[in-house]
């Protein structure tokens, strides 16, 4: 590169003053490792007496002034002398920042020069001061942290105030449904009672008749007896108990569900009573089963364990999602296990299934706000992630393992107290 065309109208003295004028040191250090040149800036943002710098000094002279003032930290100052010697003498562009004593921040960039031939002469290096770069750098990290911190605290808040928009609209929806149900059922039930009490009444008063039939004469009796065959007596007989007992068992399971709803409709959020967490998960798991498929097996390992106090309504919610995730990775035959026992200070309840299991790379999303791999429409990935806040908020936690293809286990840990 001819540089000379650049420099025909500067004269050198003018160069060199310039370069006095510049806010960055610049030095010269040539093979020996001899300064060469340095320029104003230099000594004085590397805070250098003027009697110390003499042009042809050797750069190791310059190392010792610095180890033996401490620029280079604590440490032996030989050791620092000769590892700095070493790096100079491997000529290589290098480009690093220092803290001096007094705290101010230097950057150094130094580069390698070349003769015509190719042979490295020496190198040039830059010093600048960028404390304050440095400071204001520091300032926005701080507050890029800050602002991260208040971001997640808000999207915890949204998640709160979804969740408990959630269970409200849950709990309001089954308020409606448990009430709307309630009474028409129990007028269907006490209805029923009723019946089967006539129905049992004016069958017994038939059988009376029926024995009184022998004294009728014969026309009579056969008039009675194509009566009773057209209305199909013996099949009223045998078919009305089988009947009621059906309609009966039908709406004793209505009824069941009516009551398994008011868990849901009358815990308000965050306001807790102290409930059997063995109950609180049948609840939730007789809504749950509903869903399952018809090849899924239940197991229960249920231990003695002491009232907690909680959220019955909240915990529902949780098993609800627990189980319905469950239910939802085992295709075609499988089971589900549920183990509820003490430990230590905490109730333990596993959830476990014999699923599709979790793939590696998404167990870490899993708890995520909206994360879900179910089809579009199926899944709103927001089961876990409520579950997650509500247990944390009951001061339990969550956690989970899984074997892809194998199954998965969601473990839950409340405190007694
Ligand atoms: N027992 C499980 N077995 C396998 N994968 C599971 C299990 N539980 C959760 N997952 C995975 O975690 C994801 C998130 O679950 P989450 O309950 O939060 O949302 P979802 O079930 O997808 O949707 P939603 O519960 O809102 O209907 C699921 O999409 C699924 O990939
Ligand atoms: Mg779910």
């Amino acid at each position: 590169m001819d540089t000379t065309k650049r420099f025909q109208h500067l004269e050198v003295d003018e160069f060199l003053t310039s370069l006095d004028f510049l806010p960055i040191g610049m030095s010269i250090v040539d093979t020996h490792l001899q300064l060469r040149y340095c320029n104003t800036a230099f000594i004085e943002l590397l805070d250098f007496p003027e009697n110390l710098i003499i042009p042809g000094m050797s750069m190791e002279a310059l190392f010792r002034y610095n180890a033996q003032r401490g620029d280079y930290g604590p440490g032996d100052a030989d050791e620092q002398v000769q590892s700095r010697m070493a790096l100079s003498a491997k000529f290589e562009p290098h480009q690093f920042t220092r803290t001096r004593g007094d705290g101010r921040i230097l950057q150094i960039i130094g580069r390698v020069m070349y003769d015509q031939a190719g042979q490295p002469i020496g190198f040039v290096s830059l010093y600048e001061d960028i404390t304050k770069e440095k400071i204001y750098e520091q300032k926005l990290e701080k507050q890029h942290q800050e602002l991260s911190l208040a971001y997640e605290d808000l999207k915890q808040t949204q998640l709160a105030l979804l969740q408990a928009e959630k269970m409200a609209t849950v709990g309001h929806l089954a308020a409606g449904i448990a009430h709307e149900i309630n009474n028409p059922i129990g007028f269907v039930i006490s209805g029923e009672n009723a019946l089967e009490g006539y129905l049992n009444d004016l069958l017994s008063l038939v059988a009376h008749y029926e024995q009184l039939e022998t004294h009728y004469p014969e026309q009579s009796r056969q008039l009675m007896q194509s009566n009773k065959d057209q209305v199909e007596l013996a099949l009223i007989r045998e078919d009305a108990p089988a009947l009621l007992k059906e309609i009966r068992h039908g709406l004793t399971r209505v009824k069941e569900i009516v009551g398994q709803l008011k868990v849901f409709a009358f815990d308000q959020p965050n306001q807790t009573a102290a409930a059997d967490l063995r109950e609180v998960a049948d609840r939730a798991l007789a809504i749950a089963v509903h869903g399952f498929g018809q090849q899924i097996s239940i197991h229960k390992d249920y231990a003695e364990i002491p009232l907690i106090q909680c959220s019955a309504g909240e915990l529902a919610q949780v098993f609800l999602a627990l189980f319905s995730n469950a239910g939802q990775a085992i295709s075609g035959a499988g089971q589900i296990s549920i183990r509820i026992a003490q430990q230590e200070q905490s109730v333990r309840c596993d959830i476990s299934d014999t699923g599709s299991g979790i793939k590696t790379e998404h167990l870490a999303h899993i708890f995520d706000p909206f994360f879900t791999t179910k089809a579009v429409g199926s899944g709103t990935g927001m089961g876990l992630a409520v579950a997650y806040n509500s247990i944390k908020q009951q001061g339990g936690k969550i956690e989970v393992k899984s074997t892809p293809g194998l199954g998965s286990c969601f473990s839950i840990f409340l405190p007694l107290s």
